[in-house]
């Protein structure tokens, strides 16, 4: 599409309607809004029971001890039960539930009764090793079919999982193994990234050699690579979950049981260990996963490119797809190996029909070019949903466009790790959508956008994004910090929960995400503190301060920029100083992950403070995002910003 025709089109304000055969078919109709509002408990008792219970509710929100919320609370189930047991007991053993795919090309189809073997077989292992209910399992594993066997296995036996980002360093894991105190750590040999092979074993090594609560590292083999060996503590998968019995039965625990930890960027530089429980958590991603991407369990095949590192695979990969009976695709790998082509050709293969990814993938091929989607049949395809950070309306049409061939409507879903599931999307069967809008709450949650003050902005205005009423996906605390929780999330706006983003109302009452309001990036759909990549940083030894912001990127959304002061007056490192900038970004990916490194790092003699010592950000977004400086009247040395403004000129980004 032309720039000109884009324009045209966005200048309408034009509303794509769904079709009237999506319309008809979808599993969400019109009356799902005035249902919800009717009697909003009413409504998600009964989404709630769709599942299968041991022991049927008997209140299905009790608030009276807010913030902290308990759903479903006397009613007892069992997770993995409802994602597994169930399917083959309803006779659709056969079905295949993991189509997965290995970077090399390697395939395994997996149907229900496989995978309940398998979970069955994981869990008495865990069981062997003493793994028992309330226990922390880590696990940190690329993804694998194991992933979502070992994460169901823990569900089984009611031991919480905390599943680590495989791409987080031995630092980051060691950190939320010894905030949760693990017992095991499930991880791999090593993974497969863009046509190499990449060990994974070593950073657990480093993190379980200084973790005393860890007892045993159980260990998948995936790639065969050499790993070190502590016949103490390690085991390989193949040793002990194969030998079990294929059989478990599953025991029945309290919805309010703790299902999984998953960590994510606050304002500080120490991550939250977000808490979720089983019955709410699992009844709205069942939920969400059954109107917004309209699962049709006996002809849909859905892909979710989301990492289990993520919420989005926690809540769109393994718990909504699999309560739903979906058959899916599990990719491992890059989207460029071997070419770009690849993710278009899975789809043509495994006839996708339902595609769930983030703008940043999808400005990332627009920039690679229509012909590779353009080589390969994506007919199969029906619907697109997008989550993880503001899509752009140029990238939401070409989304439109040219993945989905103008026929699929597109839901843009905003939700958190906290929230545990979709809060705000077009149902696509019933919602236009507008190139770039969220649109409205979905049924059964209560939103509003606010000023300062609190007071809702009406159609038009813009403000802050808050929840006004509980849900049942909601996060159920930080773990082992309540008082962090009441402060974080519910002390902004008493009553109400505050998300961290800013929205607006357009007058016709569509909202649309305008990003965060605090200090969190969002890099690529992924959450990350300016206070954590600053701590990285000074940890360096010729660091002495440093300041970071989120600039807006082209692809990422944001890029993360830094500006380092060194330690002993030193302004210019040595040389042009880039080999310090390579080792200061490569310490914050040992620090943190690759994907912390800073996208650039200024070494500057100044950082923009006001009087009272605090570092003026916003100075340094405007540099960053070479704007004209705002008011920087309020600065301690006004002379400060010319120094840093003129820096920027002359330094080349990094690669
Ligand atoms: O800023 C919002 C952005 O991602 C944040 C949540 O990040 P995380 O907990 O990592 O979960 C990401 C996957 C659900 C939000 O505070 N965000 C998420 N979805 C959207 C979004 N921003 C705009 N539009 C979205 N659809």
């Amino acid at each position: 599409m032309s720039h000109e025709a884009l324009e045209n089109l966005l200048k309408e304000d034009r509303v794509f309607e769904p079709s009237l055969e999506f319309a008809a078919e979808a599993n969400a109709q019109p009356e799902i809004y005035a249902e919800a509002d009717a009697d909003r408990l009413a409504f998600w008792a009964k989404q709630a029971r769709l599942l299968h219970w041991d022991q049927d509710f008997t209140q299905v929100l009790d608030w009276s001890d807010a913030p902290f919320a308990q759903w479903f609370a006397d009613g007892r189930l069992n997770v993995a039960y409802n994602c597994v047991d169930r399917h083959v007991e309803s006779g659709h053993g056969d079905q295949i539930a993991i189509r997965f795919e290995g970077e090399p090309g390697d395939q395994r189809n997996i149907t229900y009764s496989e995978l309940l073997a398998e979970v069955s077989q994981a869990a008495n292992a865990l069981i062997e090793l003493g793994i028992t209910a309330g226990d922390r399992v880590a696990i940190y594993l690329p993804m694998i079919p194991e992933a979502i066997v070992a994460m169901l296995a823990c569900a089984r036996i009611g031991a919480a999982h905390s599943v680590v980002f495989a791409g987080f360093s031995a630092e980051a894991l060691r950190s939320r193994i010894e905030d949760a105190s693990a017992v095991l750590v499930i991880t791999a040999d090593g993974q497969n990234r863009r046509g190499s092979v990449m060990p994974l074993k070593p950073a657990v090594d480093e993190a379980a050699d200084t973790s005393p609560t860890v007892r045993n590292v159980l260990v998948v083999k995936r790639t065969g690579q050499e790993v070190e060996w502590n016949t103490d503590r390690d085991i390989w998968w193949d040793d002990i979950v194969a030998r079990q019995e294929p059989v478990h039965v599953p025991e029945s625990f309290p919805a309010e049981h703790p299902l999984f930890i998953l960590y994510t960027s606050g304002t500080t530089g120490k991550p939250k260990g977000i808490l979720h429980t089983s019955g709410g958590y699992l009844t709205q991603v069942a939920y969400t996963h059954r109107v917004a991407h309209d699962l049709k369990p006996d002809t849909d095949v859905f892909w979710c490119t989301a990492d289990i590192g993520w919420v989005t695979g926690h809540s769109y990969i393994v718990y909504g797809p699999l309560a739903n009976r979906a058959t899916q695709v599990i990719y491992e790998g890059t989207p460029d190996t071997p070419d770009q082509a690849r993710w278009w050709d899975i789809i043509e293969r495994h006839k996708v029909t339902i595609l769930y990814t983030a703008p940043t993938a999808i400005r990332t091929f627009m920039k690679w070019g229509d012909e590779f989607p353009q080589s390969k049949d994506l007919s199969s395809l029906r619907l697109l949903g997008s989550v993880g950070e503001p899509i752009n309306p140029e990238a939401w049409m070409w989304y439109r466009d040219v993945i989905g061939g103008n026929a699929c409507p597109i839901i843009d879903t905003w939700w958190q790790t906290e929230t545990g599931g979709m809060m705000i999307s077009p149902l696509p069967g019933i919602t236009g959508t507008k190139p770039g809008s969220a649109m409205r709450a979905l049924p059964g949650i209560s939103i509003a956008v606010v000023d300062e003050e609190g007071r809702p902005v009406g159609n038009g205005g813009g403000g802050y994004l808050v929840l006004t009423e509980p849900w049942p996906g909601m996060l159920r605390g930080i773990w082992g910090d309540p008082e962090r929780y009441k402060e974080t999330y519910w002390s902004r706006f008493p009553g109400w929960y505050f998300a961290g983003d800013g929205a607006k109302l357009d007058t016709d009452g569509a909202l649309w995400l305008l990003g965060r309001v605090d200090d969190v990036m969002n890099v690529s759909g992924h959450r990350i503190s300016t206070t954590e990549v600053e701590s990285a940083l000074v940890s360096h030894p010729q660091v002495a301060e440093a300041a970071v912001v989120g600039a807006a990127d082209e692809t990422t959304g944001q890029g993360i920029v830094a500006f380092v002061i060194l330690r002993g007056g030193i302004t210019q490192p040595g040389g042009d100083g880039s080999a310090l900038i390579q080792e200061l970004r490569q310490h914050v990916a040992k620090e943190i992950g690759p994907i912390a490194k800073p996208r650039q790092i200024m070494i500057v003699p100044e950082l923009p403070k006001t009087r009272s010592g605090k570092i003026m950000r916003r100075l340094l977004r405007d540099v960053a995002e070479h704007r004209d400086l705002g008011d920087s009247t309020t600065l301690a040395d006004p002379n400060v910003m010319n120094l840093i403004g003129a820096k920027m000129e002359t330094a080349p980004p990094e690669d």
